[in-house]
């Protein structure tokens, strides 16, 4: 149905409309209504949405989220770990290495062709630790190499509050050493970033998962008594049983609660090795007075983990999707990706998560926005674009308006955006080459000053009292 005038009279149930202005629209009307009516309700329900699991993050919000990441950036820097940008696609053959096994490769991994001849088969990233153990393999840096990150991930899961299918993580790894203080050092600098934050109820789980000679023994302990259960098990882990007993462990199925209560415990089956390491790893947590918990049941999504595991569970958050973090030691991963044996140790913490929690504990507000100037032209516009450029170029944050509004709506704008200063430029101040600097602060006065003066009159007008 083509919509041709305001007025028409349009009768159509359930069909798509068409618009000049607007396009196609899979909007249907169940009503008459008239083509103005349409067109309004055509605006108000959009071609295109953000696809399911993705969000547009909008100011001020996205503002939180890019101070959050300066602040990570801050912190891992300052611990000596450098920025590593990798590709956010990847071959898919980089993923498929976290275990056949896993639903991360299995079910959540967004796979696509490219237009190569023959295509490459690529895969959008659904974590960041295999990409750096490619990346270490393809340039062999010299170990330890500590590296940390940010950006988007991609997974293919059920979508829900606190869960994606785009999502961002910040993280860091140390490639090349098994020192237990790299686990140490990884582990309490998550810790501190949520104290960065201000968060106050994130609790610290931790766990080995044992190395390769304490592992497989685990491995058949642990078959042999899901087994001998199986028929307690929930139907979804009794598939998962079959692919990964290990995951079992994961379920938080109500069902299977019982049966994971019983299950054997990897700490009773490390190696003299791997207990030794991972009792360094406690006491040196204990030593820098950071609390965890000995969570013997924490198997953690992906495959290759060995070692040191753990997860920071936000206590401020529902349990089913409380973990604002996570990480361990996947001692095998570089070498599994054609590098030479390369023990590595990292977390990854979800941003998105993080910041749930902080709304929930009332924690780490928006960052206020910079601008504090806005310049109000009435004379056309063309002042506020020299005023705005020199303003600017002397470091100051300054807005302005467009389209030639009038006095009232442009200190309207003013107001709402929190400028303190306001620079005002009507026909008279423009035909004498000068502006009206306001201190929109209670109180404030005002004074005329020469174009060229303008920088130096706001920002002393700031300096009285520095926000
Ligand atoms: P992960 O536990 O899969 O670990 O993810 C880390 C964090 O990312 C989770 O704790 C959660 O906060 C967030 N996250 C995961 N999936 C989603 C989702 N669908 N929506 C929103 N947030 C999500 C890893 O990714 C490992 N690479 C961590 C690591 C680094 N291990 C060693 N080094």
């Amino acid at each position: 149905m083509r919509l041709t005038g305001p007025r028409q009279r349009l009768v159509f149930r359930g069909q798509r409309i068409q618009s000049a202005e607007f396009g196609w629209s899979n909007h249907t009307l169940d009503r008459p209504a008239t083509a103005a009516a349409v067109a309004c309700d055509v605006v108000a329900q959009p071609l295109f949405r953000a696809p399911v699991g993705t969000r547009d993050l909008l100011p001020p919000e996205s503002g939180r989220r890019r101070r959050l990441v300066c602040l990570f950036a801050d912190l891992a820097e300052r611990a000596g770990f450098g920025l590593l940008e990798s590709p956010i696609f990847e071959d898919h053959g980089v993923f498929q290495r976290l275990g056949e096994a896993n639903e991360v490769v299995t079910k959540e991994l967004f796979e696509f062709f490219d237009k190569g001849d023959p295509p490459r088969r690529l895969a959008l990233r659904p974590e960041l630790t295999a990409g750096v153990c490619r990346a270490f393999a393809e340039h062999r840096p010299t170990p330890p190499w500590k590296v940390w990150y940010s950006g988007p991930q991609f997974r293919y899961e059920r979508p829900q509050a606190g869960r994606y299918r785009q999502f961002e993580q910040v993280g860091v790894e140390t490639l090349g050493t098994d020192d237990a203080h790299a686990d140490i050092e990884i582990i309490a600098l998550g810790l501190r970033f949520y104290e960065t934050l201000g968060l106050k109820r994130v609790r610290l789980l931790l766990n080995s998962l044992g190395d390769a000679d304490s592992r497989p023994r685990y491995d058949a302990a642990l078959t042999s008594y899901l087994q001998s259960r199986r028929d307690d098990l929930s139907e979804q882990s009794r598939l998962t049983l079959e692919r990964n007993p290990l995951r079992v462990l994961d379920s938080k199925r109500e069902q299977d609660q019982p049966v994971i209560a019983q299950a054997p415990v990897m700490a009773d089956f490390l190696s003299g090795d791997s207990a030794e390491h991972f009792a360094t790893v406690r006491e040196g947590l204990d030593s820098l007075g950071v609390g965890y918990e000995v969570s013997p049941r924490l198997v953690r999504g992906l495959d290759y983990y060995t070692r040191t595991t753990f997860e920071y569970a936000a206590d401020a958050l529902d349990t089913a999707q409380n973990a604002v973090g996570g990480g361990g030691r996947y001692d095998g991963l570089v070498e599994e990706l054609g590098g030479p044996p390369t023990p590595g140790v990292g977390f990854a913490l979800g941003v998105d998560r993080i910041l749930l929690a902080c709304d929930a504990e009332d924690a780490f507000a928006a960052p206020p926005v910079p601008v504090r100037v806005f310049v109000v032209d009435t004379a056309g516009g063309r002042s506020a674009s020299l005023l705005c450029d020199r303003l600017r170029r002397a470091g100051l944050g300054v807005d302005r308006a467009f389209d030639n509004r009038s006095m009232k709506a442009q200190m309207k704008r003013a107001d709402r955006c929190g400028a303190e200063v306001a620079v005002i430029v009507g026909p008279d101040e423009r035909a004498a080459g000068a502006a009206t600097v306001r201190d929109m602060r209670s109180g404030g006065g005002q004074r005329q000053v020469p174009e060229t003066e303008v920088a130096e009159a706001v920002t002393e007008i700031l300096a009285r009292a520095p926000r």
